[in-house]
C-alpha cells in the first residue's frame, strides 16, 4: 500500500513479507552494515516476524523509477513498565539507506512518517556512539539522547570453582514451567517487561547466538537470572564473555550467577567479563563494582522519547537484551 508519494520515492509500510521483499531487506542489509554471517532469510523471519508483542513495523522508502528498496526502519513493539503500569514501546531498528541514496533525506523521511504512524507510550534507540551521522537521524525524530551507554568490565578472574550448587540452567524446554518472581523488577521504576515467552524468543530462538542463561529458583520461582554468551572481537583478537540480561531479587543470589559465568570465562580462555552499565541505576552498578567490575570505553547511545525528567530516571532497569540490532 503506498502511503505517501514524494517524487522519485514512494513511502510504504510493509505488511507481509514475501520472498522477493526478504531479498531485498537482506541486500540492503550487507550493502549498509557489511555481509554478516547467519543474516539470512531466517534471521529475518525470527526478528521480524517472530516477536512476542508484534512483528516489526517495516517502513521504506521505494525508488518508483525502478522499484528497488532503497531505505528502511523498524519499529519493534515491546513492552515496558513504568512506574508500575505497563507501557508500549518500540525499538528502533536497522534504520539503513542503500549507499547510492543516502544524503536525500529519506531516511530522516521514513524514521519520522514511521513515529507518526505508530501509536506507543514510548520509543526506545540505542545506536552505536560512533556513528555519529545515525545519532543526528535520530534526534532529529527521538530528540536529545538521554545518556551514554557504557561497559562494566572485568579481566582477571579469581574463581576457580564452579558455584553451580542450587543453580538452574534454564532451556527451551523448562523455561515454561518456571514463575520468574516479580520482585526481581518492583525495585525499578522502568524496565522492559520480560516472560518467558520473550525470553525464549529472544535467546533460544535467536538462529545466529547461542546463549547460557542460569538461573536461582527458590520456592519454584525464579529469584535471580543472568544471560550471556561467548563472543570473539576479531577486530580486537579478543574472547569476550558478555552478560546480556540480568535481574535478582538479593545480591547473593547474583554473585553466585556472575561468579558461575566467570568460571566460564576461565574455561573458555575469555579475556574478559563485561555487562552494559546503565548509569541511572546505581545499585546494580555498585553491585557489579563490588565485585571487581570497573567502567570501560562507551558503547552506544541510548535515546528515549518522549524524553523524561531527571528526577524519574532513577532505578531505571534498562536492560534490552543483546546488542543485536543494528
Ligand atoms: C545512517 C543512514 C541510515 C542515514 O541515511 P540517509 O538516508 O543517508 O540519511 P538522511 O539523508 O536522512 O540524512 C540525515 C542527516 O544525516 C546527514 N548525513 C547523511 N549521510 C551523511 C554523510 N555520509 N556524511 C555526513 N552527513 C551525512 C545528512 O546531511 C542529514 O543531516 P542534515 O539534514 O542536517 O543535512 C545511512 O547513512 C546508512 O544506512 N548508513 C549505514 C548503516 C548504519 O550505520 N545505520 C545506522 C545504524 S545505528
Amino acid at each position: 500500500m503506498t502511503e505517501s508519494n514524494d517524487g522519485q520515492f514512494r513511502i510504504e509500510k510493509i505488511w507481509s513479507y514475501d520472498n522477493h521483499f526478504i531479498d531485498s531487506y537482506l541486500r540492503l542489509f550487507s550493502d549498509c552494515f557489511g555481509v554478516r554471517q547467519g543474516y539470512n532469510s531466517k534471521w529475518f523471519h525470527w526478528f521480524n516476524s517472530e516477536a512476542p508483542f508484534g512483528k516489526n513495523k517495516i517502513y521504506c522508502a521505494i525508488d518508483n523509477d525502478n522499484g528497488k528498496l532503497a531505505s528502511a526502519y523498524g519499529l519493534l513493539p515491546l513492552q515496558a513498565v513504568y512506574c508500575g503500569a505497563t507501557k508500549s514501546c518500540f525499538l528502533n531498528t536497522n534504520s539503513m539507506t542503500a549507499p547510492e541514496y543516502q544524503r536525500r533525506g529519506l531516511s530522516s523521511q521514513i524514521s519520522e512518517y514511521a513515529v507518526a504512524n505508530e501509536m506507543s507510550d514510548f520509543i526506545l534507540a540505542t545506536p552505536n556512539s560512533i556513528n555519529t551521522i545515525s545519532i543526528k537521524n535520530i534526534k532529529r525524530v527521538l530528540g536529545e539522547p538521554i545518556e551514554s551507554l557504557q561497559f562494566l568490565q572485568k579481566t582477571s578472574f579469581q574463581y576457580k570453582i564452579k558455584a553451580n550448587r542450587d543453580i538452574v540452567n534454564i532451556t527451551a524446554d523448562n523455561i515454561h514451567n518456571l514463575q520468574f518472581n516479580d520482585e526481581m523488577w518492583k525495585k525499578y521504576n522502568f524496565h522492559i517487561r520480560k516472560d518467558a515467552q520473550l525470553f525464549k524468543w529472544r535467546y533460544f530462538n535467536n538462529p545466529i547466538f547461542a546463549y547460557k542463561f542460569s538461573a536461582v529458583v527458590k520456592d519454584g520461582a525464579v529469584v535471580a537470572y543472568i544471560v550471556y554468551k561467548m563472543f570473539f572481537d576479531a577486530e580486537n583478537n579478543i574472547r569476550k564473555v558478555h552478560l546480556v540480561d540480568f535481574a535478582y531479587m538479593n545480591d547473593d543470589s547474583i554473585f553466585r550467577l556472575i561468579q558461575d559465568a566467570e568460571c566460564y570465562a576461565l574455561e573458555e580462555k575469555a579475556n574478559l567479563v563485561n555487562v552494559w552499565c546503565h548509569g541511572m541505576c546505581e545499585n546494580d552498578k555498585n553491585m557489579f563494582e563490588s565485585i571487581g567490575y570497573r567502567i570501560a570505553d562507551g558503547g552506544n547511545v541510548c535515546f528515549i522519547h518522549p524524553s523524561m525528567n531527571l528526577l524519574e530516571r532513577k532505578n531505571w532497569h534498562f536492560v534490552l537484551g543483546d546488542n543485536d540490532v543494528f
